[in-house]
């Protein structure tokens, strides 16, 4: 990834560029207004960023330093690096949860992208111009009840994705992401700009950022920490094989502060982008992963230059989407490859099969399946809960434990280059307050 020759800014900003085109996707876009909208707004939000700024920023570095250290697949690297310590194997038990959430994430969404991709070529065909709420409401519905259609799409977003990632070209995707990531920005902006004028700006600003607390529960809280980890890419596997390519000159915890704000940016204004649509047109705050596609179109089909601008909109979204993608099956690929005979070719047609064919089964929860539920959840939401909720924020606990209580506290405060004020902090906020607020999360939720 880095080149060794460059000068150091160059692979610093090659690694931000690598680790904001995981976090910046679909969790941005897709997950995180619908997510608001679901959730009642402000008090989630800000909820959502004390957990991103107290649990999600000591966890990304610790991922990032086991990583640097270990230098192998999340498993092997949490062993290796055990061992070093004088710690026990088990440790490698963390990797494995990282490669298994890994895997199941990219399984649904993996479905999505290829609602993205299926919405790009709406846009093309002039699909949503001059269309009501309600007309592009039933073109979602539509979609959702086909499942045919629904396998084709997300059939192509995982053959992008193998495709990508068995020729190993993932490293030249960071000058793709160096143009593509401001473009995206640049869209949701004018998207911003044109809620500005529809006269519900001042409603979405309340809604998302004066809190109701009374609104605010266990299951709310919880929801918010998982996305924090699910936007920061948090739970092991991916950041923690991204740190394997850090230089060891790299300051992580700016690093990681520059990852953040920008994954934060994005999110943020996403909503701010499609929340004025919602109010305008008396849309339902809580539709849930249909959201962004009962919205934006209904937006765009009604806007002069909007069959250009919405074109643009879902193949950035796409790409966005892809390059998170990748990042998802990356770890899986890798833990095979060097756990199995198979060549990178295979390793990565199998781990991809085995992704495509989960993908399937979340699919057919909207349709075929939909009456199919686990402890009370349909497929899909039974899929992203049991990541987002549980198996991340457990995962990312075990890696700050890890860090805070069974590194080497010297080599820590070295490898982050902290005065004795700093040192003190990452002390605390290792070993307390985000272990701590990990924990609180899940018992407020019981
Ligand atoms: N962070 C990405 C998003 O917001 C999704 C993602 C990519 C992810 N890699 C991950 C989530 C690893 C959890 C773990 O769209």
């Amino acid at each position: 990834m880095a080149k060794i020759t460059h000068a150091q800014w160059s692979s610093r900003l090659t690694f931000i560029l690598a680790a904001t085109g995981s976090a910046v996707g679909l969790g941005n876009i897709w997950k995180f207004p619908y997510m608001v909208g679901e959730s009642g707004g402000a008090a989630f939000v800000l909820v959502y960023l004390i957990c991103i700024a107290l649990v999600g920023l000591p966890i990304l570095v610790a991922e990032w330093m086991l990583g640097r250290r270990g230098q192998k697949n999340p498993i092997n690297t949490m062993i290796d690096v055990a061992r070093q310590e004088g710690r026990s194997k088990a440790w490698g038990l963390v990797g494995v949860s990282g490669v298994l959430v890994a895997f199941i994430i990219l399984s649904f969404y993996s479905v999505i992208g290829g609602w993205s991709l299926s919405y790009t070529l709406g846009s093309v065909t002039g699909a949503f111009s001059g269309q009501d709420a309600d007309a592009i409401g039933e073109l979602f519905n539509g979609l959702l009840a086909d499942s045919g259609t629904l396998l084709l799409w997300h059939s192509v977003f995982m053959i992008l994705v193998i495709g990508i990632v068995a020729r190993g070209v993932t490293a030249g995707l960071e000058g793709a992401v160096r143009t593509m990531m401001p473009a995206l920005g640049i869209l949701l902006l004018v998207l911003v700009g044109y809620g500005m004028f529809s006269g519900h700006f001042g409603e979405t600003l309340s809604f998302m950022f004066n809190p109701d607390w009374s609104a605010l529960g266990g299951d709310i809280i919880l929801a918010a920490m998982g996305q924090a980890f699910f936007t920061l890419s948090l739970g092991m596997g991916i950041m923690l094989a991204y740190g394997s390519y850090l230089g060891k000159e790299v300051n992580l915890l700016s690093t990681a502060a520059t990852v953040i704000i920008l994954d934060t940016l994005f999110a943020l204004v996403a909503g701010l982008a499609i929340f004025p649509i919602v109010f305008a047109n008396g849309l339902d705050l809580s539709s849930g992963p249909g959201l962004i596609f009962v919205t934006l179109p209904l937006a765009f089909g009604n806007m002069t230059g909007g069959v250009i601008l919405g074109l643009l909109f879902f193949l950035l979204l796409t790409f966005a989407a892809l390059t998170s993608a990748i990042s998802l099956l990356e770890p899986v690929v890798e833990t095979v490859e060097e756990r199995t005979p198979l060549s990178r070719t295979w390793a990565t047609l199998v781990a991809g099969a085995a992704t495509w064919a989960l993908g399937i089964a979340a699919l057919l929860s909207f349709n075929a399946w939909a009456d199919v539920t686990l402890l009370g959840l349909s497929i899909f939401d039974f899929l992203d809960n049991l990541t987002s909720k549980y198996l991340m924020p457990l995962t990312g606990l075990a890696a700050i434990v890890f860090v805070g209580w069974f590194l080497n506290k010297e080599g820590v405060v070295q490898e982050l280059k902290l005065g004795s004020t700093g040192a003190l902090l990452w002390h605390v906020t290792s070993r307390f307050i985000a272990p701590i607020g990990v924990i609180i999360v899940f018992i407020s939720s019981l």
